[in-house]
């Protein structure tokens, strides 16, 4: 079977996409001002994306014998809708970087599963953190954005 490390990092997974979905779900309810209008929908469709995650995590971990944690890291909520959007960037890009220490701890092991699953995972967090890292040009230099300068 797989090493504790490799069930450790699963559970730490668990619990940053625990956090990340109440996190966002909770921006989706709280967020006020035009923009936020625009991009509640957003929030909620991540939320639900980071939901799915924390499922198929924990399915694989109850396969691998590991128990599945119950605990999210700390959540934010509230301020600003540009300090949610740099939270939650933050959020994706330390997700990134645990994906990807993950995928070679399942690679040394040659758990091909496990590391197909959080290949998968990581390719959608990329996503993530470029919708946000968009959402926050958008509001805060609306005016600055790449190309629309050379336009004749
Ligand atoms: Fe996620
Ligand atoms: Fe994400």
């Amino acid at each position: 079977m797989v090493s504790e490390k490799l069930i450790e990092f699963l559970n730490k997974a668990i619990a940053a996409e625990l956090q990340v979905s109440i996190q966002y779900m909770w921006q989706h309810i709280q967020v006020t001002s035009l923009e936020g209008a625009v991009v509640e929908g957003i929030f909620r469709k991540i939320a639900i994306a980071e939901m799915k995650h924390a499922e198929r995590l924990a399915e694989r971990l109850d396969y691998l014998d590991g128990v599945p944690t119950t605990e999210p890291d700390p959540i934010f909520v509230g301020g600003s809708l540009v300090e949610m959007l740099k939270q939650d960037e933050q959020n994706e890009e330390e997700a990134i970087n645990l994906y990807k220490q993950a995928i070679q701890q399942a690679a040394k092991e040659g758990d091909y599963t496990t590391r197909r699953l959080l290949e998968d995972i990581l390719a959608e967090e990329e996503e993530h953190i470029n919708t946000f890292g968009k959402l926050l040009v958008g509001i805060t230099e609306p005016f600055t954005q790449p190309g629309i300068s050379n336009v004749q």
